[in-house]
C-alpha cells in the first residue's frame, strides 16, 4: 500500500534542517511526495534537496515557495523574477521532478485515483489587515508595525510590473488548465500559500497575511472536485476541514519554531490514504 506524503518549507539552508531532509523517508517504495515550497533560496541548495528526495521517493512533485524565488546576493543564479521560476523549473526537469509546468499526474494508491495539481499561483495584497482597503495601505500598516516581508526586498516580479500582476496571471492561466481537467477525478491541490484565508487567521502578526495568499482562489476547493489542499508557508503545521475539505499544513520550519516543540518534526505527513 502505497502512500502520498507531503512537506514543505524545509528551509535547507538551516545545517539542522539539512540533517531532518537526510533523514525523510518513504514507508514503502512507491510512495510519492509532494513538496509545498521553501526547499532553500539558494538554487544548489533547492537541487541537492530534491535530488536527495528524487532518490528516495517514486515521484516527487515541487511548487515553489517565496524564498526559492528570492534573487540573494550569495546565490549563484542571480536571475529574477519568471526567468528564476523557468530556471528553478529546468532544474526540476533534470531531476525527474514533477513542476506546475507538467501535466498533472495521476495518484492510483489507495484513496485515489486523485489528480495531482501542482500549484504556483503567489499572492496579490487582497488579504489586508481591517481598516486597509487597498496595498498602499496595507503596506503602510505592515510597516508602522514593523512585520514586512522580506519578499518586498528580494522577490521579484520580472517581467511584470508588480507580484500582484503576476499573481494574476499565473491564476488566469491556471484556471484555463483546471477547466480543461477531467473533473470527475477528485484532485489534490498543492501550492505554497493555502486556497482560503481561515489559516492566517492564526498568525501572530496578522498583517503578514498580505503575503500569505489571494481572494482569487477562495471558491477553488468548492468549485473543483477537491479530496485534499496542501500548503506550507506558514510555519504552523496542522490539519483543519473547510466546506468539508481536509486543508493540511505540512511545514517543518526553521530551526528556532520547531526546536522548542514537544514532539521533533514527524516527516513527511501523509495526504493519502486518510486513515
Ligand atoms: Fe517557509
Ligand atoms: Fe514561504
Amino acid at each position: 500500500m502505497s502512500n502520498l506524503a507531503a512537506v514543505s518549507d524545509l528551509h535547507v539552508s538551516y545545517q539542522e534542517n539539512r540533517e531532518i531532509v537526510e533523514s525523510i523517508q518513504p514507508e514503502t517504495p512507491e510512495d510519492w511526495l509532494l513538496v509545498a515550497g521553501d526547499v532553500g533560496e539558494r538554487m544548489p541548495d533547492v537541487e541537492w534537496a530534491l535530488g536527495l528526495l528524487r532518490d528516495r521517493f517514486a515521484k516527487v512533485v515541487w511548487v515553489p515557495g517565496n524564498h526559492e524565488l528570492w534573487t540573494i546576493p550569495d546565490d549563484p543564479v542571480q536571475l529574477r523574477g519568471v526567468e528564476r521560476y523557468e530556471a528553478l523549473v529546468e532544474m526540476c526537469r533534470g531531476l525527474d521532478v514533477v513542476t506546475p509546468e507538467d501535466p498533472y499526474p495521476t495518484w492510483r494508491g489507495q484513496g485515489g485515483p486523485v489528480t495531482v495539481v501542482p500549484l504556483f499561483l503567489g499572492y496579490d495584497y487582497t488579504w489586508r489587515p481591517e481598516g486597509t482597503s487597498n496595498k498602499t495601505e496595507s503596506l503602510a500598516y505592515a510597516h508602522s508595525t514593523g512585520v514586512v516581508c522580506t519578499d518586498e526586498y528580494m522577490l521579484h516580479p520580472d517581467p511584470y510590473p508588480t507580484r500582484e500582476d503576476w499573481c494574476r496571471a499565473r491564476v488566469a492561466e491556471t484556471e484555463r488548465r483546471l477547466k480543461e481537467c477531467d473533473q470527475s477525478v477528485p484532485m489534490v491541490f498543492v501550492n505554497h500559500y493555502p486556497l482560503v484565508r481561515d489559516p492566517t487567521h492564526i498568525l501572530r502578526y496578522p498583517e503578514f497575511a498580505q503575503w500569505c495568499g489571494t481572494n482569487l482562489t477562495a471558491d477553488w476547493h468548492v468549485h473543483y472536485p477537491t479530496a485534499a489542499m496542501v500548503y506550507g508557508h506558514l510555519h504552523i503545521p496542522r490539519a483543519t476541514t473547510y466546506d468539508g475539505v481536509p486543508f493540511t499544513e505540512v511545514s517543518l520550519g526553521y530551526p528556532r519554531e520547531w526546536r522548542p516543540r514537544k514532539n521533533p518534526p514527524q516527516l513527511p505527513r501523509r495526504i493519502l490514504p486518510t486513515a
